[in-house]
């Protein structure tokens, strides 16, 4: 317990100092029917700022379950993946405190989304596998880090730059699609702390990169290893090949420019972007010419 609230203030005090999102800025759809978390004991300040997930919501019924079942079909595998490379990362990896503290966040923020998906679609978690049989590619990635620096660019710089898209892309299909504010809500949630986790892994990725020739070696081959799990598909304009040119696009930015103020404006306006539209906005030809370079270089070191 005590641990976990070392970790909330270690958090907070990194938001606090800007290194994350903004929470208001970034959710487009307020959290419904906020409550103070007292009655569970919650008066700390990392208690109070986990609010956003603290709303009422409850299983969905009808349209609205088959409409966010279809959305969140591969959500809670997602969520389970991210909570296992977290733990993997706690138990194997040699990280300074600070990231021990940050991942043991990470864990408990991934656990609040499997939980909110769990509660709207009524998911026994006991009864599905906890990494199925599409996942293993992933799981296997995790489980070949050596290093703090593979997990965060692995986890939150490469597989986090989707979810950031995909997470307030899916914000943006449901309010679309006319499901219930709740679900929406949760899905905001979420959204905006995938986008914050993955500002976490640039900011992650400056400080443990000394600017070496090994650290760009080894930066080169933690990227490649992604691909040959996640193969990007052609530059071909379409929603599916912009999704996953985003997280190279953001290696080349890291690598072009290593400006961690600058990936974290690029990480939360595709974030807004895509819950206003569905797409991160990043003009295409920027898009794949720089993607385009991350995986030529990275193939090439
Ligand atoms: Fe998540
Ligand atoms: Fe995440």
């Amino acid at each position: 317990m005590e641990i976990g609230r070392l970790s909330d203030s270690y958090s907070l005090l990194a938001k606090e100092n800007g290194h994350w999102t903004n929470a208001t800025q970034t959710s487009a759809v307020r959290p419904l029917s906020l409550t103070a978390s007292r009655a569970v004991g919650g008066d700390t300040l990392a208690e109070q700022a986990r609010l956003s997930m603290n709303f009422d919501f409850a299983l969905l019924t009808g349209e609205d379950y088959r409409i966010v079942g279809k959305a969140a079909a591969r959500l809670d595998s997602a969520e389970k993946i991210v909570i296992s490379a977290a733990a993997y990362a706690l138990c194997h990896l040699d990280n300074p405190p600070e990231l021990t503290l940050e991942l043991m966040n990470l864990l408990y923020e991934e656990a609040l989304h499997l939980e909110a998906i769990g509660r709207l679609l009524g998911i026994d978690h006991a009864t599905r596998p906890w990494i199925p049989e599409d996942r293993q590619g992933n799981w296997d990635l995790v489980r070949g880090c050596r290093s703090p620096l593979d997990s965060m660019v692995i986890e939150h710089c490469l597989y986090e730059g989707r979810g950031t898209i995909a997470s307030a892309a899916g914000a943006w299909q449901l309010e679309r699609a006319g499901v219930s504010p709740a679900a929406v809500a949760v899905m905001d949630a979420i959204a905006l702390q995938e986008a914050n986790h993955n500002v976490s892994g640039y900011r992650w990725l400056r400080l443990l990169d000394r600017g070496r020739p090994e650290d760009d070696a080894a930066l080169a081959r933690v990227v490649r290893r992604f691909l040959e799990v996640e193969p990007v598909p052609a530059p071909d304009g379409s929603d599916a090949s912009r999704k996953k040119h985003f997280p190279f696009f953001l290696i080349q930015v890291y690598r072009d420019t290593g400006d961690f103020p600058l990936l974290k404006e690029h990480i939360v306006a595709a974030s807004r972007n895509a819950r206003r539209t569905g797409d991160a906005g990043v003009d295409p030809d920027e898009l794949y010419r720089r993607s385009a370079e991350a995986l030529a270089w990275c193939e090439a070191v």
